[in-house]
């Protein structure tokens, strides 16, 4: 086992040797409070009723949530992984949704570690109130670190304003593919992964043109930031569409993304691109359900280096498939963190993956 890493940042794939990370933590998150057309854009549909304002998520759930957490931080720590976990916050009282979803917030591209500019309400503050000490500890440590804060919004937010119009039996229709407008940057830092120095996002519900123009204005010199065109309706964040396992080798959800597509973005000219051959099913009880999520969320696996990938515990004909392709899974039970949004990839930040280089 090596040493602990010093606290910096600097990473610009996902697959090389992870070192230092931040793991989420799920007490007392509470479902999203956003508009019920935001809320429908993304989630499956036999969940909406569940979206009331400042409705919590059923305290069983949450309580194994935080123990498949902390476990994860202890599979992470025994590997000589740096973690760092956010502040214990009450999401419910502060009408936001979770720490258990940092990669939603945060992005590291080389040295710098980019808020997003979150499109969602409820999420405006999350950063703030959970991971403010971690950014100063990171953002002070004297070691090129680089702290990219998202804009203020100041007064009415308009990201939403105009994107319903009345049909003609009087319910509300979408006037646009996307549920959010161009009125001020907007992403999900999930939209976006690191192939070296190229960085691949998406257009989302949670992701505008703007925010994309916002992101490659901040990343630093030498990154770019590439778009790609994808098929999925729902879209909200690409860690469910794509899986790097390792430097040339990716596989990809067909539903959503072509090979076609992919092959349009040079950094993945001489890469292996395997489209998914199983088609998660949803998961059945015991297993909680997932509110937030579509079965695909079994691509949200986590890179430890470029042999050894985290695999939710129930996905074994995946995880079996994997080692077919040279990889080593490591099944780690994550259920009830994926009931409350996300896998492992969602719920880590990836700080240091010791292949980048400044
Ligand atoms: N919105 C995606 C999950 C992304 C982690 C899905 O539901 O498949």
């Amino acid at each position: 086992m090596s040493a602990i890493e010093p606290a910096f940042v600097s990473a610009e794939d996902e697959w090389s040797p992870l070192r230092s990370v931040i793991v989420g933590r799920a007490e007392d998150s509470a479902f999203p409070s956003e508009p019920e057309h935001m809320m429908a854009a993304t989630m499956p549909s036999e969940h909406l009723l569940r979206f009331k304002p400042l409705s919590p998520f059923p305290p069983a759930i949450l309580a194994r949530a935080q123990e498949e957490l902390d476990n994860l931080a202890d599979v992470m720590r025994k590997e000589g992984i740096r973690v760092y976990r956010p502040n214990k916050v009450n999401w419910l009282k502060m009408q936001g949704y979770t720490g258990a979803m940092p990669r939603d917030g945060l992005m590291t591209v080389g040295s710098a570690l980019i808020e997003a500019p979150f499109s969602w309400r409820c999420r405006r503050h999350e950063i703030t109130l959970a991971y403010s000490e971690i950014l100063s500890e990171l953002g002070s440590s004297n070691s090129g670190v680089t702290i990219c804060r998202a804009p203020l919004i100041t007064g009415e937010d308009t990201l939403y304003h105009g994107m319903l119009g009345k049909s003609r039996t009087n319910g509300n229709i979408p006037t646009s593919r996307w549920s959010i407008n161009n009125s001020r940057p907007a992403f999900d830092a999930a939209d976006f992964m690191r192939f070296g120095k190229v960085v691949i996002g998406q257009l989302s519900h949670v992701t505008n043109r703007r925010g994309v123009e916002y992101l490659r204005a901040v990343v630093p010199e030498g990154y770019t930031v590439e778009i790609l065109e994808t098929t999925d309706e729902h879209a909200m964040h690409i860690d469910a569409t794509l899986l790097p396992l390792r430097k040339g080798l990716m596989v990809y959800q067909p539903e959503r993304v072509s090979e076609h597509e992919l092959r349009q973005h040079e950094v993945f000219h001489d890469w292996e691109l395997l489209a998914c051959p199983i088609t998660p099913e949803p998961r059945q009880p015991p297993s909680p359900p997932m509110y937030m999520c579509s079965p695909w969320l079994m691509l949200n696996a986590l890179s430890l280096d470029e042999k050894r990938v985290l695999v939710e515990a129930n996905d074994k004909e995946f995880a079996a498939w994997l080692t077919t392709l040279g990889m080593e899974p490591i099944m780690v039970p994550f259920g009830h963190v994926n009931s409350i949004g996300g896998s492992f990839h969602c719920a880590t930040v990836d700080l240091v993956r010791s292949g980048a280089k400044d």
